[in-house]
């Protein structure tokens, strides 16, 4: 037998209804916000994430499905979905049609890391990139899309926000950072002495209990944002004010990729464990320029699906049931049974969610079947209803039969 690989997991047949729910509520969701849907490739060159997602992050330098394919191009399948959408953005000139383009995807993503709970290989995102507005405004709006999608599944999680600046006031907190790590090189893990060269606000977003230790009492970003920053965080947090939506300050988020400028929040909740951040975001206003566009701002985030449904289940969030079917025809013999498959095909035909037995299962086990199938509706044909033009219909709800003809069974159950 072949097993599934590592970090992937397979949605059956009885619980694929759970996804269609969370993605059907996403996008009732994106409609809400005027977010229209993007598709991008599953691989793009791996080229477009090394620059994007960033080359000090650990998603680029450790976990993603790199590979060369037969015109020996280096290609890579996408570890997120932000830099296929700017990608995209800019390729498509969408930079010249109306602005701020407003979008939305539900994609798979690929990272190598280790699975455990909440954490897979391969893993849903359903994530908003908004294109060419700088104001404070577009981060609190963001925020309040994943805020308002988390609230009509059911979800409680906790936000918190923080400002990383821009390239300037960065420039000033990497040096502060620096001068407070360098007595306690030896004590960090060996990642994170690569991070201190290269990327030292990397050094705060570390997992080994040592290192953590330490960045404790590390200084804070938010007291080195320059002017421009630190008023665009303080509009940031009025809107959200504004749209009622309660937030912590957690001047520790750096987030795991190295676009973001300014605003990054994340939403985390308490049922997974380590695993609880169930969406990240933040602005990203350098990655559009980085990629080869026009210097034009953006702000997004993204919601991990797999995530979402552990939530839902682990708190018994409300759900719909899966679909049943409508009606279920049973047949007493063989000419009933092909009545049944007929008036089967009709009602199918004419839009009603209708089934028969498959499997030439006796009255009494295609009775067991359709309570199994959960249809609202059981009807039976035998030797007299065939004679009489006619079937019994049982309403599995009130338990009422009654009578209804052969040509009539569209009518009776298109609005059932
Ligand atoms: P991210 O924080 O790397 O951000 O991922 C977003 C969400 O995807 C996480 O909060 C988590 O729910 C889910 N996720 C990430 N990795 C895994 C995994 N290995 N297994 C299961 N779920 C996972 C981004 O990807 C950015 N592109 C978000 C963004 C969009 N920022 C701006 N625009």
């Amino acid at each position: 037998m072949i097993n599934i690989p590592k970090g992937t997991k397979d949605v059956l047949p009885t619980e694929s209804y759970k996804w269609q729910y969370v993605e059907k509520v996403a996008r009732e969701t994106a409609s809400l916000f005027n977010l229209k849907e993007i598709r991008t490739p599953t691989f793009e060159h791996t080229e477009l994430f090394q620059r994007g997602v960033g080359d000090t992050s650990d998603i680029v330098t450790k976990e993603m499905y790199t590979f060369k394919d037969k015109g020996d191009r280096s290609i890579t399948l996408k570890p997120e979905g932000t830099a296929g959408a700017v990608r995209s953005f800019i390729e498509n000139g969408m930079a010249g049609g109306v602005l701020p383009a407003k979008m939305f995807y539900i994609t798979p993503a690929f990272r190598y890391e280790r699975p455990q709970a909440g954490r897979l290989r391969e893993f849903h995102q359903f994530g908003v990139e908004i294109f060419g507005a700088k104001g404070a405004q577009t981060d609190a709006e963001a925020i309040i899309i994943a805020h308002t999608l988390l609230k009509k599944l059911g979800i409680q999680a906790s936000l918190y926000i923080n400002s990383i600046g821009c390239p300037t006031c960065r420039k000033k907190y990497n040096q502060a950072l620096k001068e407070f790590f360098a007595p306690h090189l030896d004590e960090l893990c060996y990642d994170c002495k690569t991070r201190y060269e290269k990327n030292p606000l990397r050094l705060l977003d570390c997992k080994e209990e040592n290192c953590k230790k330490v960045n404790a009492t590390a200084p804070s970003l938010l007291d080195y944002l320059c002017e421009e920053c630190n008023a665009h965080f303080e509009e940031t947090k009025k809107y959200l004010q504004i749209a009622g939506v309660e937030f912590a300050i957690n001047p520790r988020i750096v987030r795991g990729l190295d676009y973001y400028t300014r605003t990054v929040f994340e939403f985390v909740s308490t049922a997974i464990g380590a695993q609880g951040t169930v969406c990240g975001g933040g602005r990203y206003d350098g990655l559009i320029e980085e990629l080869g566009g026009n210097a034009l701002p953006a702000v997004g985030f993204a919601v991990g699906i797999e995530r979402l449904l552990i939530v839902m289940e682990q708190t018994g969030a409300q759900m719909p049931e899966e679909k049943k079917p409508t009606v279920y025809i049973a047949g007493m013999d063989e000419k009933s049974r092909m009545k049944a498959f007929a008036l089967c095909d009709t009602l199918r035909q004419n839009g009603v969610e209708a089934e028969v037995d498959h499997m030439e299962r006796s009255i009494k086990a295609q009775f067991k079947y359709a309570d199994k199938l959960g249809a609202k509706f059981v009807a039976v044909i035998g030797g007299n209803e065939l004679a009489e033009g006619v079937m019994s219909v049982k309403n599995m709800t009130t338990g009422e039969s009654e009578k209804v003809a052969f040509t009539s069974v569209v009518e009776y159950f298109q609005n059932k």
